[in-house]
């Protein structure tokens, strides 16, 4: 339906459910969310919809986990906006998109929302801006195998992951503040998901400062082996330009290029091209990177004589390749570049969005097959990679342990009990309707790459 001509406000009050709302909405319906306590997680299942929270002299609406609800906002239908909302001291995410296409996040305060801030996944054509982020365990903003996505102005501070774009083609990550994190600014591949490429990515005007916090992130998850002191990490992605950033005071590097080996097994997916190419380094502000880096990086300093780390390290696989290149490069301090060639490109003016103009299609689930899929990649992915830790166990160890018991898995996800000491625990996922459990059980049983 279009949305608009019937649109409707409808008004949630302290003491009321947001929940309920989005019950009675129709698309295009506004929900007005005004200042209050609201401990609930709220899950949007239809498009068109807004949640927007209603600022009344400095008061804001607060989403509150207390440590003990898992998501605050989950959405999977299309053209979901959600802004203006305070959520905080949740377990698993802020703001997940699961496969929505069409999405406008912005203007909400985060804090300690435990493994991802927002979060939107497998979506095409999404907008997150102004937001400010903090206390996120893994990634504050993770653009998980999404396409077409503008993330600009938003702040991130003390997380593991400051912005992480990845498996994801053409985004721009413009005009944010990543400091004081684990590193600012992550583009990846990581293996054993579905979508095996990223690319087409433009990193522009940020400020990547001092991002030296001692890595807090789950031991063992691909984030918690990130080190510490990084202002931007490349990491097998693709047609990566970084251009007009401010990055300073980080004490390991400023911009590390490297291969999927940096924090993974490049053996682990045979699908997924493990090195970085084409990589261009336009001019940067570059200065006090390196001034106290990890031990791997201080050990090649000595050999080189160098008493500082670099602005920019080229370490693995193919990133210290002539595909890869760079702006005057004698201004900073660079390891592993002596092959990089200059940029012909000069800037990225030409380039002002990789938003659609006319927006992405709407998903259309044609039939329950590709419903049951979503829901996989869209939900079950976002912690389970094939045969890679993230999250939770590879699917594969899943596989091992149920065989054909899909039964098992169904019961389990509706009511998971801690079964590994060093992993978090499993939210539950009793929003999905037995039929929905037992069905995506099915597929996680027979996922096969
Ligand atoms: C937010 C992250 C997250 C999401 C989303 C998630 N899981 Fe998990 N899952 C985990 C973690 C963490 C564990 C390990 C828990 C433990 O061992 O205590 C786990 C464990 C499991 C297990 C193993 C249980 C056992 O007996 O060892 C199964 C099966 C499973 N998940 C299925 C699913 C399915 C199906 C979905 C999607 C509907 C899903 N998970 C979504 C994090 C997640």
């Amino acid at each position: 339906m279009a949305p608009g001509l019937l649109a409707a406000e409808i008004n949630v009050k302290d003491g009321e459910s947001i929940q309920d709302a989005v019950n009675k909405a129709e698309p295009g319906d506004v929900i007005l969310i005004h200042p209050g306590t609201y401990k609930e997680s709220v899950y949007i299942d239809k498009d068109d919809i807004t949640l927007r929270g209603v600022v009344v002299d400095g008061e804001w609406p607060v989403m509150e986990g207390e440590g003990k609800l898992n998501d605050a906002v989950l959405y999977s239908g299309n053209g979901v906006t959600v802004e203006w909302l305070t959520i905080q001291h949740y377990k698993g995410n802020a703001i997940m998109g699961q496969a929505g296409n069409n999405y406008v996040i912005r203007y909400n305060r985060v804090i300690d929302t435990g493994v991802y801030g927002i979060f939107p996944q497998l979506g095409k054509n999404g907008l997150v801006e102004y937001n400010t982020l903090s206390g996120i365990e893994d990634a504050a903003i993770y653009v998980g195998m999404c396409d077409n996505v503008v993330v600009r102005n938003n702040e991130v501070f003390e997380n593991v992951a400051g912005i992480e774009i990845e498996n994801t083609r053409h985004a721009i990550v413009e005009n944010n503040y990543a400091h004081n994190n684990t590193a600012g600014l992550l583009v990846f591949i990581t293996p054993g998901l579905p979508i095996k490429t990223a690319y087409d990515i433009i990193l522009r005007n940020n400020f990547v400062v001092n991002n030296n916090t001692e890595n807090f992130g789950e031991p063992g998850s691909l984030v918690g082996k990130v080190p510490k002191g990084i202002g931007v990490v490349i990491m097998a992605a693709d047609d990566v330009i970084v251009e007009g950033n401010q990055i300073s005071g980080n004490q390991t590097a400023g911009i590390v290029v490297t291969d999927l080996s940096f924090v993974t097994d490049i053996a682990s997916d045979p699908e997924s091209e493990p090195n970085p190419d084409r990589i261009a380094v336009l001019d940067n502000l570059m200065f006090d990177n390196g001034a106290d880096p990890v031990a791997e990086i201080k050990a090649a300093m000595l050999t080189k004589f160098k008493r500082r780390g670099p602005d920019v390290l080229a370490n693995l696989g193919s990133a210290q390749e002539p595909d890869n290149c760079i702006r005057n490069k004698e201004m900073y301090v660079t390891f592993g570049l002596d092959k990089w060639s200059k940029c012909e490109r000069e800037n990225t003016h030409d380039i002002d969005t990789y938003l659609l103009a006319d927006g992405a299609p709407d998903r259309e689930i044609e039939n329950d097959e590709e419903r049951i899929k979503r829901l996989y990649y869209g939900i079950c992915a976002g912690c389970h990679a094939y045969n890679v830790r993230m999250i939770g166990p590879p699917t594969l160890a899943v596989q091992a342990i149920y065989h054909n018991n899909a039964e098992g898995i169904a019961e389990y996800i509706a009511n998971p009990h801690k079964v590994r000491p060093d992993y978090p625990a499993m939210p539950t996922q009793s929003h999905l309707s037995p039929e929905l459990r037992r069905k995506v059980a099915e597929f996680m049983l027979q996922v096969k790459k």
